[in-house]
């Protein structure tokens, strides 16, 4: 996967140690963006500095791409898209700062990843999310995602309950 992608707004990038003072004031501490991710939301910036170094560190081993999301001219982070590479598929987690959603920004974002490893030899770019979470399958459906089944018991996201929940299933292949 490449270092960088450019959309008509937005650049993704390697994440830097001074992305955790920014992520942390504007969305890892919010319950609101948490909701229905698989982390608690942090009580310190510290914590997002730890998270931010271990984002740092994956892009030296293989498995892991953790892009920050930055509007075009700007080094401020607005969220995170990673791409998890397993084998021939891209596995896809995002979040966005509440203040910057509903511009469309993460269909956006996903599309271009999509593209840039479908481009890079991937077969299939894929994503989960929980069946509560419409604004994320709005992402996937916009970023030209298709829904392929429901799983049941799937992940647990703690924020919602401490049992797994189910998830719609989502991919972009070629
Ligand atoms: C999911 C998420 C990334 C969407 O990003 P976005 O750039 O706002 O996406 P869009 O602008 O295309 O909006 C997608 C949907 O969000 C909803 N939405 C839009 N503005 C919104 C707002 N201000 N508040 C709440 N939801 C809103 C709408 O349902 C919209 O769908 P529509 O275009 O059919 O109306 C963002 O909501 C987010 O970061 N949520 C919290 C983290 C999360 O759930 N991540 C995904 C885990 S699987």
């Amino acid at each position: 996967m490449p270092q960088r992608l450019e959309t008509s707004r937005l650049l993704l990038r390697e994440p830097t140690v001074a992305d955790a003072a920014e992520i942390f004031r504007s969305y890892t501490q919010d319950p609101l963006v948490c909701r229905f991710m698989i982390w608690r939301p942090h009580a310190s910036e510290a914590e997002s500095q730890g998270f931010v170094g271990a984002c740092i560190a994956a892009w030296e081993q293989d498995s892991r791409r953790p892009y920050i999301i930055t509007k075009a001219g700007s080094s401020a982070a607005i969220g995170m898209l990673e791409a998890r590479l397993n084998g021939s598929t891209v596995d896809c987690g995002y979040v966005l700062a509440r203040a910057h959603w509903g511009n469309g920004y993460m269909p956006e974002a996903v599309a271009a990843l999509a593209a840039a490893a479908l481009t890079a030899g991937y077969f299939r770019v894929q994503a989960f999310c929980d069946v509560e979470n419409h604004p994320s399958q709005r992402t996937l459906e916009k970023a030209g995602f298709a829904r392929e089944g429901r799983m049941e018991r799937y992940i647990v996201h703690p924020n919602m309950s401490a049992e797994p929940r189910a998830c719609f299933m989502y991919a972009r292949c070629r």
